[in-house]
């Protein structure tokens, strides 16, 4: 199989959609500190690049989650691979995460969360493919609302790979 990549989202355009997000968390929590959650690993661009732009006292923390089953689907089985290094009991809960596919994982990790006793929980995705949902979610904040392609770069990858990329790209793979 020969793998091709074209641009969907130019980099310019992602980040210029970041900062907008961006300004609107800074206004939703307006005197409050923030707690951003980045869901290890495709979320790692995007939450660097938001919590830059955000004008708000913010902390980080990780989780690694993964998925039991194979290929591109996501089972509804989810396995902590890593979870938070810190107690998230009475304080402001931003969830990050670079897609929302079948809404599998997010629904799970939401549930998990919120029997932490967060002061607030919200969720913020830069990437929304709806047409693929399974389960529902509510999603508080979305950069694109994107067609069921499979994508690559700005976190996401296939394979491990294409995360580095600048830009959201779509895959192709071709016969070769
Ligand atoms: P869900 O549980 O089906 O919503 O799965 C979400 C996860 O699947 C994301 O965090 C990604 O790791 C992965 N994923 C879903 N769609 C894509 C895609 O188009 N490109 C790369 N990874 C994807
Ligand atoms: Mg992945």
């Amino acid at each position: 199989m020969k793998e091709t990549v074209s641009v969907m989202i130019s980099e310019d355009r992602v980040l210029e959609r970041i900062h907008e997000m961006a300004q609107q968390i800074t206004r939703d929590y307006a005197g409050k500190s923030l707690k951003l959650i980045c869901i290890l690993k495709g979320s790692i661009f995007f939450t660097t690049e938001l919590a830059k732009r955000i004008d708000l006292p913010i902390t980080l923390d990780f989780m690694s989650v993964s998925s039991y089953g194979s290929g591109t689907e996501s089972s509804g089985r989810i396995k902590i691979v890593k979870d938070l290094d810190e107690n998230i009991k009475d304080e402001h809960i931003l969830v990050i995460e670079d897609i929302i596919d079948s809404g599998r994982t997010l629904s799970f990790l939401l549930e998990l969360l919120r029997n932490r006793q967060p002061a607030s929980l919200a969720l913020c995705t830069l990437l929304d493919k709806p047409d693929r949902r399974v389960v529902d979610v509510d999603v508080d904040y979305t950069g694109f609302v994107i067609p069921d392609e499979f994508v690559v770069g700005f976190g996401l990858d296939y394979d491990q790979r294409y995360r580095a990329l600048p830009y959201i790209g779509i895959m192709h793979l071709e016969e070769e």
